[in-house]
């Protein structure tokens, strides 16, 4: 019996140890390519027109707080923003996960997208070189003239440093603090229900791919989605999205890849509902938040800090 006890102790602590990891606290990265590909970032003449930035649909905890974002000339996007804060750790990037690298994901979406800066490789080299800041910095950075492919490499370095650490939760998986009542709670049924069958790991979420409607079907409503399908071209793939990340999801508003969900409650609903397949109480749903709450980490230090 006491070995029996001992081993079911053993694989949950195993298990429970390898289901959520906290997110790194130290960082390490070349302050000069950092610092040009935060400008970078920040810089609407990345766009054609110059008047949209990476920053302009990433700005609320990485995120865009409009269902649809607006892109150069005014053009709406057709999905919602997902964060990219701690993007480095999702299993693909997109809501349907078709570029695997930071890097590819700015070739495949937005520098050249219409909707978002519709610009050109050869557009964004000619400005860079005109400019004698960047010029400055591109040297400081690589030891070269401006290059797109180094414009490219030093967004996305940029990009991996931007970690949320030390959320309420992270600390209490270090055991420094203890969740609330409340939070554990929420804490116990995001386990007992399952919703941690799909969102796990570092970024509890954000590596798998998994149906939006897995036991009870999900109505996305009228528009075509760019889902897991599109990419794939796999009939199971209808309707499948990576599992979203939920870390500082109370930030995030408004959720799922089509962004008409705008509570979190809401959302925690939804899953419930068609992800779960059940209707969950009003306290249960409130419960589920305060958890969620404590997923909320310090905003990354490269962008906070003059570097
Ligand atoms: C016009 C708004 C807009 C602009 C400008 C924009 N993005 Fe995005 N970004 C989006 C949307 C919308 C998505 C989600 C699209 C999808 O999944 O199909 C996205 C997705 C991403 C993702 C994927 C995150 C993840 O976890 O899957 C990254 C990374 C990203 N953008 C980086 C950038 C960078 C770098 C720039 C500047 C070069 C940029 N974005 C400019 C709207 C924008
Ligand atoms: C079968 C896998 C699965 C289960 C189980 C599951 N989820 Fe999800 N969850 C997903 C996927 C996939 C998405 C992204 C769906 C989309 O946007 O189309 C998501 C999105 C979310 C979102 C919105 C995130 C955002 O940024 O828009 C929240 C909140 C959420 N889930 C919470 C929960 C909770 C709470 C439970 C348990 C009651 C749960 N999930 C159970 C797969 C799952």
């Amino acid at each position: 019996m006491r070995i029996i006890f001992l081993l079911v102790f053993i694989t949950n602590f195993l298990l429970s140890r390898d289901l959520f990891i906290p997110l790194p606290t130290d960082i390490e990265y070349d302050k000069n390519i950092v610092k040009l590909g935060k400008e970078l970032f920040n810089d609407p003449m990345l766009s054609k027109n110059g008047d949209i930035s990476c920053m302009s649909c990433h700005f609320q905890y990485g995120a865009d707080p409009k269902r649809f974002s607006i892109g150069t000339d005014g053009k709406l996007g057709n999905m919602n923003s997902p964060s990219l804060f701690n993007a480095k750790f999702n299993i693909g990037l997109f809501w349907n996960g078709r570029t695997l690298t930071l890097e590819e994901q700015m070739l495949d979406g937005p520098i050249f997208a219409e909707h978002e800066m519709a610009s050109s490789k050869e557009l964004i080299e000619e400005r860079l070189r005109k400019s004698k800041k960047y010029r400055k910095m591109f040297k400081k950075a690589f030891g070269i003239e401006p290059t797109f492919e180094k414009a490219v490499k030093s967004i996305a370095e940029f990009e991996k440093t931007l970690i949320t650490p030390n959320s309420k939760f992270d600390k209490f998986l270090r055991k420094e603090v203890k969740l609330n009542e409340q939070e554990n709670r929420g804490f116990k049924l995001f386990q007992s229900y399952g919703c941690v069958s799909c969102h796990n790991g570092i970024n509890i979420g954000g590596n798998s791919y998994q149906e939006l409607g897995a036991v009870i079907e999900y109505n996305s409503g009228e528009q075509g989605w760019i889902d897991r399908y599109t990419h794939t071209k796999n009939s199971y793939d209808k309707n499948v999205f990576r599992v979203a990340s939920l870390r500082n999801i109370e930030k995030t508003a408004p959720y799922f890849h089509h962004g008409s969900i705008k509570t979190l409650k809401k959302a925690i609903q939804t899953m419930g509902y068609n992800n779960i397949g059940v209707v969950l109480s009003t306290e249960e749903i409130e419960d589920l938040e305060s958890f969620l709450k404590t997923l909320t980490g310090e905003l990354p230090i490269t962008l906070q800090e003059e570097l």
